[in-house]
């Protein structure tokens, strides 16, 4: 019988024998995967292990905390963050298209780490102590569609770092390869790792960068990220979290609508509700939640979000619709 506790005994040595005294990185990006892959690796060699977390500012609210105190508290993961904010602005200013935003968040994030990489490098080296290894939350079922071969060359999606340049060559370790999402999840709990990342559910690596309809700006993150906030908490509340498989806000930052609050007229942007029932995200189901909780998600953020006037639920399964907008 694998037991939860023995996956991780067994992980936790076949790391050590792996790495030994030597040293390796992890990039975190907030989800499960890179959250359990580093937490077995920091249980296996400690301080060998650093941890760099990149801020590119499309994070939703209590994110970056989640990492940097929640995740360190459970883990004693040694962390580097870097805020790379005005960065990622400056290099998404003007861009309206879906593809080309996905592009340059994805080349950024490549960027802004292989610096980072190259920086802890040099520290470590005049330490006498290169770092030989990246740590990577690939998954059994990632192994499997990439045909069984192993490495960089495989990975899909930019927050997993596949592309880095030649004079950066570490070794992977991927102490989730033999596993399943659930599997990781019990190991995550095992781990002693907070619910709230054990059980996130999925989140875009491009983040609220493709939840805004047109030009990405510090004010309509800013918009959109309070109105996320607001469903999330209510859907929390409304005990609906393991229920849905996810649920995007999408800011219409383009569109505006009449609406009349108080005593005057009011000229906002509309969000859309996109909560997703589905197994895998290939196919998905609109999610139909209960009225009432629809109703308190509606009028907190019309309230509490200045800019925001009308609030729509979209109603279309994947396909023909996917989950995101962009
Ligand atoms: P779609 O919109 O294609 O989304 O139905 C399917 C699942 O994938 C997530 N998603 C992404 N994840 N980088 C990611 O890491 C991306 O560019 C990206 N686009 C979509 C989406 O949240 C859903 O869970």
């Amino acid at each position: 019988q694998w037991t939860t506790s023995s996956i991780v005994d067994d992980t936790v040595a076949a790391i050590r024998e792996q790495i030994g005294d030597r040293r390796a990185i992890c990039a975190l990006s907030g989800g499960v995967d890179s959250a359990v892959a580093a937490a077995l690796v920091q249980r296996a060699i400690g301080d060998q292990l650093t941890c760099v977390f990149v801020d590119h500012g499309l994070l939703r609210s209590g994110e970056r905390a989640q990492v940097e105190r929640d995740f360190v508290a459970a883990t004693g993961v040694r962390l580097v963050t870097i805020d790379a904010v005005d960065r990622f602005l400056g290099a998404l200013a003007g861009v309206t298209d879906p593809e080309e935003k996905r592009k340059i968040i994805g080349r950024e994030f490549i960027r802004v780490f292989e610096q980072a990489a190259r920086d802890l490098q040099t520290e470590a080296g005049e330490a006498g102590e290169q770092i030989d290894f990246l740590v990577q939350g690939t998954l059994y079922p990632d192994v499997v569609e990439s045909g069984g071969g192993s490495g960089a060359a495989n990975i899909k999606s930019h927050h997993n770092v596949g592309g880095l340049p030649d004079d950066l060559q570490f070794e992977l370790v991927e102490p989730l390869r033999a596993l399943f999402k659930d599997e990781v999840r019990r190991v995550g709990l095992e781990l002693g790792l907070p619910e709230t990342i054990v059980h996130r559910q999925p989140f875009p690596g491009p983040g609220l960068g493709i939840r805004i309809i047109g030009e990405v700006t510090a004010d309509r993150l800013e918009t959109l990220r309070a109105a996320d906030a607001i469903a999330r908490e209510e859907l929390t509340a409304a005990g609906l979290d393991r229920d849905i498989w996810q649920c995007p806000v999408v800011l219409l930052a383009d569109v505006r609508s009449v609406g009349v609050q108080g005593d005057g007229r009011t000229y906002g942007h509309p969000v859309v509700l996109r909560p997703v029932s589905s197994e895998d995200a290939m196919t998905a189901d609109w999610t139909r939640l209960p009225y009432d909780v629809l109703e308190r998600i509606s009028t907190r953020i019309t309230n509490e979000v200045a800019e925001v006037n009308r609030v729509t639920l979209d109603v279309t399964s994947k396909p023909p619709g996917t989950i995101e907008w962009e």
